[in-house]
């Protein structure tokens, strides 16, 4: 199979976004729309790709810089034919051109491959609407072969009637391409250089032209306002809350999850509702997501129970632990084994060892927490001087009474115990306990201060 080369349309305003930010830039399922092309545009090992990019400056460019891909601007935007004129000096003749949109994002590995078997020639990518007004639409003669994509706006009324839609999407021989492009006139009711007169140039030349359907409507939904995001981004969590139901997942309710990235879940795992799931997250089996938790970048294993309200970022949870109701796992967490990590406690770029338990309004921050460790209600590690950060260290088994600070840097020894509290502000021996605290006193007779009349 030739090369692939991959133009992305992407220059059009958007003024019914009602927005600062190019339209292409709006996030669905967590991730701008323009970026979900790029992926798929990247799976399918694309040679070249090209983003035609119009509104908002820069910002197109500079929010997808970490693609390999080559922006060029079109300025200004005659039409879609013109706007992959664009593209053209970046493409290679040898290879096929597949022409996708920024404003299309969610267009499917799957379908897209099937183009690629489709045939040589022009393949168009078409669907079959109810409804197709505002649509480009796709004329065939008598035996059913293509003839032509008449835009509606220069459409007849028997033309009109047709129901087989253009998605805009099309794959096409490069040099072909290149050829069609430069003969394109826009002399049609809205005075544009349309991309999709190439397909009667290529009837004209008897050039084949093939037609492939995509496996889901949604795939070419093109989105133009905020309303038409909000439906997309439903279908979108819909499909993927299928998906997990069909692998065995157990979801509370199917239409109150949201996945922004990629989700992986063992057997047997629960969701309960309102939880969000970002970035790479993979759950093991038996796991339980309590509801309106948030996991983003996050790997639990086995049997952790995450109970409702808690906020995981880019960390690891080990296996059979109780995370929540209300915790708060900050990056570079990793909780191991056994832990415990309860309500409105706050872990920060620490570890926890297995079975260790951290279970009531705590900051652990830059720790190295042993195993079996208990920390105390309230405790927290006071791992900043305003300048700098340091490290607390709490060895394998020791205790930690409530309340207690400790000033980093600082070691608890293995065994040792420390008096509720506490403020520590140097190490501890293994095994012995150590307090700061001042004396309890009783003052006797000593009256409360009462208001001067
Ligand atoms: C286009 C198709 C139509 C198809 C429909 C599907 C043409 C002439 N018509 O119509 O057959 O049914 O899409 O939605 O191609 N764009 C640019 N630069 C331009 C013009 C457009 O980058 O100068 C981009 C837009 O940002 C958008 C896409 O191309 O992503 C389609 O443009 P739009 O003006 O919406 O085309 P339609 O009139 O809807
Ligand atoms: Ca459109």
């Amino acid at each position: 199979m030739s090369a692939l080369n991959i133009i992305i349309l992407a220059a059009g305003k958007g003024t019914r976004m009602y927005s600062n930010k190019p339209k292409v830039l709006h996030a669905l399922a967590g991730k701008p729309m323009v970026q979900h092309v790029l992926d798929c545009a990247q799976a399918l090992q694309a040679e070249r790709i090209c983003v035609v990019y119009g509104h908002g400056g820069e910002a197109v460019p500079q929010a997808m810089a970490a693609y390999p891909a080559k922006f060029v601007i079109q300025e200004p935007q005659l039409g879609t034919g013109h706007a992959v004129q664009q593209a053209m000096p970046h493409l290679d003749d040898g290879s096929q051109s597949l022409v996708l949109y920024g404003d299309v994002p969610l267009i499917q590995l799957a379908s897209l491959q099937r183009m690629r078997e489709a045939g040589e020639g022009l393949v168009l990518l078409t669907v079959n609407l109810a409804n197709p007004t505002g649509y480009g639409r796709i004329v065939r003669d008598a035996q059913g072969k293509v003839l032509s994509i008449v835009e509606e706006k220069d459409a007849t009324t028997e033309l009109r009637k047709i129901q087989e839609v253009n998605t805009g999407i099309l794959l096409a021989p490069t040099a072909l391409l290149r050829t069609w492009l430069a003969n394109l006139k826009n002399n049609n009711s809205q005075g544009e250089f349309y991309l999709t007169d190439i397909v009667a140039m290529a009837v004209g030349q008897g050039v084949a032209v093939h037609t492939v359907q995509p496996d889901n409507t949604w795939e070419v939904d093109g989105i133009n306002s905020k309303a038409q995001l909000a439906v997309l981004e439903r279908t979108w969590q819909s499909v993927e809350a299928q998906r997990l139901l069909a692998q065995g997942v157990t979801l509370a309710d199917p239409a109150r999850i949201d996945v922004r990235g990629t989700l992986t879940c063992g057997r047997d795992v629960e969701i309960d509702v309102g939880c969000i799931f970002e970035g790479k997250v993979s759950l093991g089996d038996n796991v339980r997501v309590g509801a309106y938790s948030i996991l983003r970048n996050v790997r639990v294993a086995h049997d952790t129970q995450i109970a409702p309200y808690s906020l995981l970022e880019a960390s690891a949870v080990g296996a059979n632990c109780h995370i929540g109701p209300y915790a708060r796992l900050r990056p570079g967490s990793q909780i191991h084994d056994d832990a415990h990590v309860g309500n409105f406690v706050e872990i920060k770029n620490s570890e926890i060892g297995k079975g260790s338990k951290a279970n009531h309004l705590s900051y652990i921050g830059d720790a190295t927490v042993g195993a079996r460790v208990n920390i105390g209600a309230g405790t927290i590690t006071c791992n900043y001087d305003g300048a700098n950060k340091f490290r607390t260290i709490i060895e394998d088994d020791a205790f930690i009474g409530s309340d207690t600070q400790l000033v980093a840097p600082v070691r608890v020894g293995k065994g040792a115990t420390i008096g509720a509290g506490s403020t520590i502000t140097k190490d501890t021996p293994d095994s012995e306990l150590t307090l700061s605290r001042s004396k309890q006193i009783t003052i006797n007779g000593w009256m409360r201060p009462v208001k001067k009349k």
